[in-house]
Formats: C-alpha cells, sequence, structure tokens
C-alpha cells in the first residue's frame, strides 16, 4: 500500500489499547482513523491523545459512526471483538484479533468470516513467543514418553484461564506427537487426582500483581528436565507486533492468517 493504511484500535481504552494507541499515532506506516472503547466507557468522546482541537480523533462507542478503514486490530473482549468482526466483514476490512478467551461460537464465527476477509488472529504477538512455539514443537516430538506441563504467569485482571498463548503451546505441542489437546489437556488438580496419566499435557495458571505475561514450558523425563520459558515485561512487544501483522495484512486477500505468515515473509 502506498498512502497510509487506515487503521481502528478496538479496545483503545485498555491495557494494550492504550500502548498500541501511543505506538500507532507515530507510525508514518499508520493513519489512525478510530479508537473503539465499550459503551459507557470514560473516554467516550474525548479527544485521543488529550487535546482538544477541531476535528481532533475521538473515543467512540461502537462501529456506527467509523469512517472507511483498512484494518481493525482488536484487543478487547470478546463482545467487543465480536462487534468489530460483524463491522468487518459487513465492510471489507481486514482484521488483527489479539483478544483471548474466546467461546466456540465466536471461534466458528471468525473462521467463517475467513471466508470473506482477511483475519489474522495470534494468541501471542511477541516474536519471542513465535520462537518458544517452534522450540517446543521440537522438543514435545523429540522426547514424545516426557512430561508435559505448562506454566503460565499474568496481572490479578486477567479473565481468561489458561492463557490464550498457554492453550497454544500445548495445542502445538499436541499435534507435534500427533494427538490433540482436547484429548490430553489437564486443566485442574486438587484432592488426589490420582497418578499422572502418561501423555496428558497439565496446565497450571498463577495470577498476581502487575505480571505482563509468563508462559514455561516444562518437560520431565526420568533423572532430567527441560524447561523453555518466556517472559515478557513490556506490552508493547504484542503491539509492535500487532502493528506489523496490520500493515502486514492490509489489502491481502480474505484468508485466516498466523503471526507465522508475517515473519516468513520477513525471514
Ligand atoms: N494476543 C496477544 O498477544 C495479547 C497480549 C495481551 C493481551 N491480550 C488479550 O487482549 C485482550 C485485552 O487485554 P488488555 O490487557 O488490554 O485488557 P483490558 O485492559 O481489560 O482492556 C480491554 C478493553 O476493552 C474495552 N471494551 C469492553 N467492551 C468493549 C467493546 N464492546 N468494544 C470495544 N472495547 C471494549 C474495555 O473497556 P471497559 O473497561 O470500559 O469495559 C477495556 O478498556 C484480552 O483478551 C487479553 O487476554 C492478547
Amino acid at each position: 500500500m502506498t498512502s497510509p493504511i487506515r487503521l481502528a484500535i478496538n479496545g483503545a481504552s485498555g491495557r494494550m489499547g492504550r500502548v498500541l494507541l501511543d505506538l500507532a499515532r507515530g507510525d508514518a506506516r499508520f493513519a489512525l482513523r478510530a479508537a473503539v472503547v465499550g459503551a459507557g466507557a470514560e473516554p467516550v468522546g474525548a479527544p485521543v491523545g488529550g487535546v482538544e482541537a477541531p476535528g481532533a480523533l475521538r473515543y467512540s462507542a461502537g462501529w456506527a459512526e467509523a469512517p472507511p478503514l483498512d484494518v481493525v486490530v482488536d484487543f478487547s473482549t470478546p463482545a467487543g471483538l465480536a462487534a468489530a468482526l460483524d463491522h468487518c466483514e459487513s465492510h471489507g476490512i481486514a482484521l488483527v484479533a489479539g483478544t483471548t478467551g474466546l467461546d466456540a461460537a465466536l471461534e466458528q464465527r471468525l473462521q467463517r468470516a475467513a471466508g470473506r476477509i482477511a483475519v489474522l488472529r495470534s494468541a501471542n504477538f511477541s516474536l519471542g513467543v513465535a520462537v518458544l512455539t517452534r522450540l517446543l514443537r521440537q522438543a514435545a516430538a523429540a522426547l514424545p514418553g516426557w512430561d508435559l506441563e505448562i506454566l503460565e504467569a499474568h496481572h490479578n485482571r486477567k479473565e481468561d484461564a489458561p492463557s490464550g498463548t498457554a492453550l497454544a503451546l500445548g495445542r502445538a505441542a499436541a499435534a507435534a506427537r500427533g494427538t490433540t489437546l482436547e484429548a490430553e489437556a489437564v486443566y485442574a488438580r486438587e484432592g488426589r487426582p490420582g497418578a499422572r496419566r502418561a501423555g496428558s499435557i497439565g496446565f497450571a495458571a498463577v495470577r498476581g500483581g502487575d505480571i505482563v505475561g509468563e508462559h514455561t514450558a516444562l518437560l520431565a523425563g526420568p533423572g532430567e528436565r527441560l524447561e523453555l520459558t518466556h517472559r515478557a515485561t513490556d506490552r508493547a512487544i504484542f503491539a509492535r507486533g500487532a502493528l506489523a501483522a496490520a500493515a502486514w495484512l492490509a489489502g491481502r486477500a480474505a484468508g485466516a492468517y498466523t503471526l507465522d505468515d508475517v515473519l516468513m515473509a520477513d525471514a
């Protein structure tokens, strides 16, 4: 694309949304055209950036007044993502979706939408996690008899558990072992759950303070163990990855894309 990409941020008042707004406003690849927040959210109608001026971009609740767009970047809530998806589908706009904790119905809607618009989803937009996923696929396949546990830690306001990233890691490892997460996942243990079932993939979630996001894939064999860990210390990594994905996705044909597609293009 030659002219700046017309961009909307959905969930613009959230932790991720605020970082995305800061980065996008200083990024010459983009023309920021909409900052969408939940209905009744505090900043509705206020100018983005805080400076009153005629024609200033303002936070909006919903999509009714949205201008023409090339791409929407969504880090909001499942309901917020569903509303953005409606708008993108009916106007042929590409969608980068970062929201996690979706139910099966919304997962299916996103898959169907990829028949009509370009949709790029990732449970984790960091480069380090993309590489961790590749390393885990290798390790899970090379050590098939070892017990695999996925541990994650996040801030105390996170609503879903295990994290979307932990589930994506589990899915990647299960596929590398020729099975599925549905068949192997163990999400909770308490009381007397009995001995660990061979081949299962266990999850543990820690919540506290302002932890941005930590994931460890622990592979335990007889007499040794391997731990692959990623620690995010700054949410800007997710925002940078999502904006790189948006720049790559704008103008593409309909389809379901992943962060790997963007990384391969850069490789
Ligand atoms: N894929 C990744 O790399 C990645 C990285 C980090 C986070 N995430 C995910 O991204 C999502 C947001 O994370 P966060 O930490 O930024 O959460 P957050 O701080 O709670 O922000 C979510 C924002 O969405 C707003 N919202 C609610 N309903 C909305 C609607 N209908 N339309 C538009 N906006 C709406 C909320 O506004 P109100 O507070 O006013 O309701 C809130 O400001 C979560 O699902 C999180 O797990 C993904």
